[in-house]
């Protein structure tokens, strides 16, 4: 058993005793009572009495008992609804766990504490207790895996019901406009379709857990520089077809029963008070039946944000101006600017989405965590993310009779994770604890999976380490090696966007010093996305493991060594160098400060009209520049063919069938992905859905993969509607992006939906009709 949870469940028995004394206090009336005596702060009785509070019925549907509370609360209960405290100030707030947010129980109804914790890789706080680390979102969406996407969701969210947490605060939906975004590793790539289905089905994953996860952070938050003034100016058709269309997927397919609106302004209105973005897309278009509660300093004003469709203010106490949602929002309501309906539309959405996740019926607490099995799942994730970029002559993957030079990156004591709030540390603590910064957004921490021990126990021949620091020492261990793996790194984190593409330091200088000594070099990089990678034709090898995770030193060993075969393909396109991006430099970079919000960076206006819907690949193709591995590429240990591809109208879905043979000698996943370009001169390609098999050696298999119609569709801001255009579309079977094996045409006819009546999903949906 591991010393964290003995601990842990200590400190809960004692809250269990002294929660149930509190219980001895009278439940007998419910019907609403004068402001003050409510909120008993901080306990929960158990509830039995049904008849009481027909609300604890759990059969009964959510929107149901929500209504049911709603009836007999104070006011100054629904307002004690409508904000929470910093779970983290000094000093805490007597109750919090010390994560973000925090709110007192009302025992009078019997709703718990509401305590929220960072974030889409795993319980972030507090810090010194630990949970387990997934790998980067970026790497759960290039295993283009929705099953492995809701395991690693429900992995971190049985963390945080055992850590005593009901919110989580994950859900990183925002698109990947740019590589040198600093939260990109927070993310899932630059396609809408791919990081809707994997953010989704990671909320749902989460939600099993009886958790309420948000999705994050609504939206264009795409860029961290002068996040909490700028404006993200975008047509809006263009952003339903991209960022608004990721986040319509995931909010489909998971459910969240929160949605964080984000620090940005969209067209120069913030996200928090943006009544197109609030009221018209997400809650009319989209029919969202959940609460949105801002980012943490994101709110801006009372009545403007009530009336724009925000909910609920996150630690207003702490990062906003004031707590609008206190007695500005009360002096609104009562000059009549805003209607007491809307505070009981607020309040009825909190109440539903806690229902609904299973809040109330499963209540959160201290319960024992088995690490062990949960860095299984991190391990997982990263094995199937990892992405190979380059294998020349097959050095990879290593043969253990081979003696290796491990160079860099901390290989000695573990892997990298990003910054900011969803920083996770290991229950062991920071593998590396006086790496710099070690404040906001810091501290830099690093995960005790040392892939230099990893290496060692596989490896038969030598093994020998070089920190990297002195670059003549590491060259020259490695032209003793048979071969040398440099371990690079490339620190991100929330609130700063990396300069440039270009690795930190004197990585480049490493890497060229070593693959000169040594033409068996491998390159692993761990880095928040795309690096330059000026040495690339000279080194052997390139593995991409992002931020790696709990289990990162082992999984990356095992897909060296070959144990598994690596299988992720890339959720972002990786450029040559910055000239390729649609914004060479990031504006306001210069004026720009790391900062705790909200501390206000200059104004600043970003123009997303440049590439508008074409984000990622989709610019590359329109501006006919060839990056330097496309989206959808990674390479494994065998080959795959595609043949007698054939697409086809089949129910009114559009439907491409193929046969994929493994035609290398191991066995290895392949995701064979199906775009489609709609008619029409400006048209390029769209990822409309894509498969994820494992064959052996000769085997092949017959699949069959529906495109999601949202693909098939453009938007029309005049018409406020969905169009399909009439005409030929052309779909295309890829290995990525850019490499094709398999064409076909569908023609279809003019089509046109409501805006708020858009073709719903096949939600990802492929079938394999046998394999042989
Ligand atoms: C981040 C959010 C996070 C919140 C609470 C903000 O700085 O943008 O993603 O959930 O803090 O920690």
């Amino acid at each position: 058993m591991n010393f964290n949870s003995i601990s842990f469940v200590t400190t809960a028995t004692l809250h269990a005793a002294l929660a149930s004394l509190a219980c001895t206090v009278s439940t007998a009336s419910f019907a609403a009572t004068p402001p003050g005596s409510a909120a008993k702060r901080d306990t929960m009785c158990p509830m039995h009495d049904n008849d009481a509070r027909p609300w604890m019925n759990p059969r009964l549907p959510p929107d149901q008992r929500a209504e049911l509370v709603l009836k007999v609360m104070t006011q100054d209960e629904k307002f004690q609804l409508l904000r929470t405290d910093y779970g983290d100030a000094h000093p805490r707030p007597p109750g919090a766990l010390g994560s973000a947010g925090y709110q007192p129980a009302i025992t009078r109804l019997g709703l718990p504490a509401i305590q929220a914790s960072d974030a889409g890789l795993g319980v972030a706080k507090p810090h010194d207790v630990g949970a387990t680390a997934l790998p980067s979102g970026l790497a759960t969406a290039a295993s283009f895996d929705p099953a492995l996407a809701y395991a690693g969701g429900a992995m971190i969210g049985s963390e945080a019901h055992r850590r005593g947490f009901n919110v989580m605060l994950a859900g990183g939906a925002d698109l990947v406009r740019d590589p040198r975004n600093g939260r990109n590793f927070e993310y899932a790539g630059e396609d809408p379709l791919l990081a809707g289905v994997i953010v989704g089905n990671a909320i749902a994953g989460i939600q099993s857990q009886h958790v309420v996860s948000t999705i994050k952070h609504f939206a264009l938050n795409d860029l961290e520089t002068a996040r909490n003034t700028l404006s993200a100016n975008i047509a809006p058709a263009a952003a339903r077809e991209s960022d608004l269309l990721a986040f319509e997927i995931a909010i489909e397919t998971g459910h969240p029963g929160a949605v964080m609106c984000a620090y940005n302004r969209i067209n120069s209105v913030y996200a928090c008070e943006n009544d197109w973005l609030l009221n018209r897309v997400l809650k009319h278009d989209w029919h969202y039946q959940g609460f949105v509660m801002s980012d943490w300093g994101a709110v801006h004003s009372a009545a403007k944000s009530a009336l724009a469709g925000l909910d609920q203010e996150s630690a207003g106490e702490t990062f906003d101006k004031q707590v609008y949602f206190d007695k500005p929002l009360r002096a609104a309501v009562a000059s009549g600017e805003v209607p007491q309906s809307r505070i009981d539309d607020m309040v009825r959405r909190i109440l539903r989405s806690l229902f609904a996740a299973g809040v109330i019926d499963h209540p959160a607490k201290p319960a024992l965590i088995d690490f062990a099995a949960d860095r299984k799942v991190a391990q997982r994730v990263e094995e199937a993310g990892a992405v190979l970029l380059r294998n020349e002559n097959s050095l990879l993957p290593l043969s253990a009779a081979q003696s290796v030079a491990v160079i860099g990156g901390h290989a000695d004591k573990g892997v990298l994770t990003g910054g900011g709030s969803s920083a996770v540390q290991s229950p062991q603590g920071n593998a590396v604890p006086d790496a710099k910064p070690t404040d906001w957004p810091g501290p830099r921490i690093y995960q005790p999976s040392a892939p230099l021990a990893a290496i060692e126990r596989r490896a038969h021949g030598k093994v020998n380490f070089a920190n990297g620091k002195d670059i003549a020492e590491a060259a020259q261990l490695a032209a003793r090696a048979d071969v040398a793996v440099v371990f690079v790194e490339q620190w991100a984190a929330e609130s700063f966007d990396l300069p440039t593409l270009a690795l930190p330091g004197n990585q480049d200088a490493l890497i060229e010093a070593v693959a000169k000594a040594n033409p068996h070099t491998v390159v692993v990089l761990e880095t928040n996305g795309p690096v330059a990678m000026p040495w690339l034709t000279r080194v052997s090898a390139v593995l991409e493991a992002w931020y790696p995770g709990a289990a990162g030193g082992e999984a990356i060993a095992r897909l060296l060594y070959g144990e598994v075969a690596p299988s992720g393909r890339l959720p972002v396109s990786w450029p040559r160098d910055e000239s390729q991006l649609p914004r060479p430099e990031i504006p306001g970079a210069g004026l720009a400060s790391i900062g705790v919000p909200p501390q206000g960076n200059p104004a600043q206006d970003v123009d997303y009209d440049i590439e508008g819907a074409d984000v990622g690949y989709r610019w590359y193709q329109h501006r006919n520049l060839e990056p330097l591995f496309p989206f959808g590429y990674g390479l494994t240990y065998t080959q795959f063919e595609y043949s007698a591809f054939e697409a086809r109208l089949e129910h009114g879905r559009v439907t491409a069938s193929f046969t994929v043979t493994n035609t290398g000698a191991r066995e290895g996943v392949d995701v064979p992905q199906l775009y489609v370009t709609l008619p029409g001169a400006d048209e390029v390609r769209r990822l409309a859905g894509w498969c994820r098999i494992s064959l052996k050696p000769s085997q092949s298999a017959h699949l069959t993969v529906t495109a999601d119609p949202r693909l098939l569709v453009n938007f029309d801001s005049r018409g406020q509607q969905w169009k399909r255009p009439a005409g030929a579309h052309l779909l295309q079977l890829g290995h990525s992006a850019e490499s094709f094996q398999g064409e076909d045409k569908v023609t279809l006819t003019a089509l046109t939906w409501p805006a708020d009546a858009a073709p719903k999903g096949a939600a990802q949906r492929c079938v394999a009709e046998g394999t042989q």
